[in-house]
């Protein structure tokens, strides 16, 4: 690919001159460098959780519940004890009780099920082998109880979250939705829905935990080295648990492949792993879920179904935006998504209302997955969106921009270098828009049906507090950067060492940036793409104060620490990433299977610190949306209470064959709002409205209007025989 910047030739006034003195500017910062752990990792010698070398360990598997609620009323071991390698089996009966805290993480505290899968016992042995041959041999008795496990609208229970995810507020009403709906020419009042989907990490979730009775005081009790975005986070939630300091635990994350969200905080397997570890002082313990077992225990995305209700003056123009969603969260723990908080900024209208309904189930904990609230709620909104565009016969680009609001429709605060609408016009021109036919079912071109569909992108400027860098100059002189954030493979690393190189004013290649230590000083999790953020600010406060100190010429041995302050703009403006996603998709005549031809997506995400590494997250990210227009789905078989799909075989991933042309690029621009490297955050925003946009050119292929995702070909057979496309070609499936 090209070397994709576009200019932004509409400057933001905000930018021009406000581009702080002390902002990053120098060459490091927007250089393509390589990923410093690359080498490592295709050489095989990065050692992930499950691999770091240890003595002699044990390995733990778990036994997962076939009931969905009740209690556990036996545990026979006897069979899996029998074998020479099973060393114990823990259950309820068997382990120490632990402080209360995290309902998913107080694992074998009781006898009661609260979900299929949930762990209702330990097998610890000396081959993993062993262990899992002895869990299938551990029978379990259960007590079972009615159980809920299916998501409806109309279920009498469904309640208001006190807040949605992470503390967004459950509803928001301005002016009267209703009053907008009885005097606009145009009114659409549909329903959409979004399947359960799963966070599949190419690394699944592990951890090797040791347990330490002997340590010295101020030592660890625990060390772990573990699969996670967030080693503090781990330290924190199982020191509680242990009712130990935190710096008892000691967790090291010594390379993660991958999280999407699943790994952004501890889960039950880290504790059933030091449960484990615990019951084995001295002697290692490995632990890796199955593919199978992180379709229940590694937090997946909520179903929803969403009513999308728009207010519409002839021209398009919105006077009232109503989003009401349903979903579900577990009885055991409530997870909340914000799946309707994008629509509270995206588009200018009078009268708008957001609300989140839940259905409390007895099904696993669900969690983040890659833009959680944005990516299913955007998938709603920016569907009915087009279906504005198609009823009122304005341009689905033209749509979006004529409904651009000045100020945050609902917060009343300026935006923050808002370029929704440069996004659309930068993307329309580099992928032809203007040559597109609205009508749909028009273009055939030999078995396949053609078609385009556009679709927005937003994601919120997170920034997390609780950062703290180290900067201290070593041998050479070299500079060492500590700080214990996470690289999930994001590029993390090699990010923080050009970010520091410049502050510095140093070549990158005399930076060593150390993270995933909980010895390491504190950092936030990587999440909310709020790491390059939230860790570099902390960076580049530390490089400053190392600079301020001892000048350019810092003797070895120099060491500062910083912290950054919130950043006040945060309070003054509504700062929030943008971007425009623009799909051709086929869809064959003979079999009805659409396939994604080509892809863009023209994004404002701030300064890109690494060309290369954010290259890698938004079409990635693209690539997971394009997952969930065509393919990701969890099947949850209500009777039974857990996801029938739960493998790569049946729960489909795109992969490669899958994205034949893709291209990400982003305007150029810095953010002065954001922070001293202008830079937003980039990890999510990729995935957002690209389902949506395949959504939309599937339906200007075909006609068929899909508005449950994804668009599975059996989702596409009711074609209208009197599409052009089709009169002339006869010969079709659907006819
Ligand atoms: Mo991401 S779902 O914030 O790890």
């Amino acid at each position: 690919m090209s070397d994709p910047q576009p200019k932004d030739d509409q400057q933001d006034p905000q930018t021009d001159g406000g581009v702080p003195e002390e902002a990053l500017r120098t060459d490091a910062v927007g250089a393509r460098v390589a990923r410093v752990e690359g080498p490592l990792k295709v050489r095989g010698r990065a050692a992930y959780a499950y691999e770091v070398p240890v003595e002699a360990p044990l390995y733990a598997h778990l036994v997962q519940s076939t009931v969905a609620r009740g209690r556990v009323r036996t545990v026979d071991a006897d069979e899996a004890l029998r074998s020479d390698d099973v060393v114990s089996v823990l259950d309820h009966t068997n382990v120490p009780t632990l402080a209360d805290g995290d309902a998913e993480l107080a694992v074998l505290q009781s006898d009661a099920v609260a979900f299929r899968g949930q762990v209702v016992a330990v097998v610890v042995a000396r081959t993993p082998e062993a262990a899992r041959e002895g869990a299938r041999l551990v029978r379990v008795g259960y007590d079972m109880q009615e159980h809920r496990a299916e998501l409806r609208a109309d279920d009498p229970e469904l309640y208001a979250p006190e807040k949605v995810n992470p503390a967004f507020e459950t509803d928001t009403t301005v002016g009267s939705v209703e009053t907008a709906l009885e005097s606009a020419a145009v009114v659409l009042d549909e329903t959409y829905t979004t399947p359960y989907e799963h966070n599949n990490p190419m690394e699944p979730h592990a951890v090797t935990a040791c347990w330490h009775d002997d340590a010295a005081p101020g030592e660890p009790r625990l060390t772990l080295d573990a699969s996670t975005q967030s080693v503090h986070a781990v330290a924190t939630a199982l020191s509680g648990l242990l009712e130990l300091e935190p710096e008892q635990v000691h967790v090291r994350s010594p390379f993660v492949g991958g999280g999407f969200g699943s790994k952004g905080m501890p889960h039950a397997h880290d504790v059933a792993a030091t449960l484990a570890a615990r019951a084995n002082p001295g002697r290692p313990v490995r632990l890796a879920l199955t593919r199978q077992q992180m379709f229940a225990l590694a937090g997946y995305r909520t179903a929803t179904i969403q009513r999308v209700r728009l207010a519409a003056q002839a021209d398009g123009t919105l006077l009232g935006i109503d989003h009401q969603v349903v979903e579900q969260t577990s009885a055991l723990k409530e997870f909340a998504e914000q799946t309707a908080i994008a629509t509270r900024h995206m588009y200018a209208a009078p009268d708008r209302a957001t609300s989140h309904r839940l259905a409390a189930l007895d099904v696993a904990v669900p969690s983040w997955m890659r833009a959680p609230g944005e990516m299913p709620g955007m998938a709603a909104l920016e569907m009915a969106m087009d279906e504005l565009a198609e009823r009122t016969g304005v341009d689905p680009v033209e749509l979006r921009v004529r409904n651009e609001p000045q100020v945050d429709p609902e917060s009343g605060l300026p935006f923050g270098h808002r370029r929704l609408v440069q996004c659309l016009r930068v993307g329309a021109a580099r992928f032809g828009w203007a040559d597109r036919d609205p009508r749909p079912g028009r273009r055939r071109e030999g078995d396949w049906l053609v078609g385009t569909g556009v679709a927005a992108s937003t994601y919120p400027f997170y920034v997390q507090g609780g950062n703290t860098a180290r900067v201290e100059v070593t041998q050479g002189p070299r500079y060492r950067v500590s700080i214990g954030a996470a690289d999930i493979g994001t590029g993390a690393t090699t990010v923080l060492g050009q970010i520091a190189a410049d502050a510095l004013g140093v070549p990158v290649g005399l930076v060593d940036v150390h993270l995933g230590d909980s010895s390491l000083p504190p950092a936030s999790v990587a999440g909310g793409s709020s790491g390059t953020s939230s860790w570099g600010r902390a960076v580049v406060g530390a490089a400053r104060a190392l600079r301020e100190h001892h000048g350019d010429d810092a003797p070895v041995g120099a060491k500062v620490e910083h912290s950054p302050d919130d950043n006040p703009n945060l309070e003054t403006h509504s700062l929030h990433s943008f971007g425009a996603q623009f799909v051709e998709l086929g869809v064959n005549v003979w079999t009805g299977e659409p396939r994604v031809r080509r892809m863009l997506g023209v994004f404002s995400v701030g300064r890109v610190v690494n060309p290369t590494t954010a290259r890698s997250q938004l079409i990635g990210g693209m690539v997971m949306g394009l997952g969930g227009g065509l393919l990701e789905e969890s099947v949850r078989d209500a009777r039974f209470g857990h996801v029938v799909t739960q493998d790569l075989a049946s729960y489909h991933v795109a992969a490669h064959a899958d994205v034949p042309a893709i291209e990400a690029v982003w305007l150029d621009e810095h953010d002065s709002l954001a922070n001293p490297m202008g830079a937003r955050g980039i990890g999510e925003i990729g995935i957002v409205g690209t389902a949506a946009a395949v959504a939309n050119a599937a339906w200007h292929a075909t006609g068929s209007r899909v508005r449950d995702l994804p668009v599975t070909l059996d989702r596409l057979l009711d074609l209208d025989p009197d599409l052009p496309a089709l009169r002339d070609h006869p010969a079709s499936f659907a006819l």
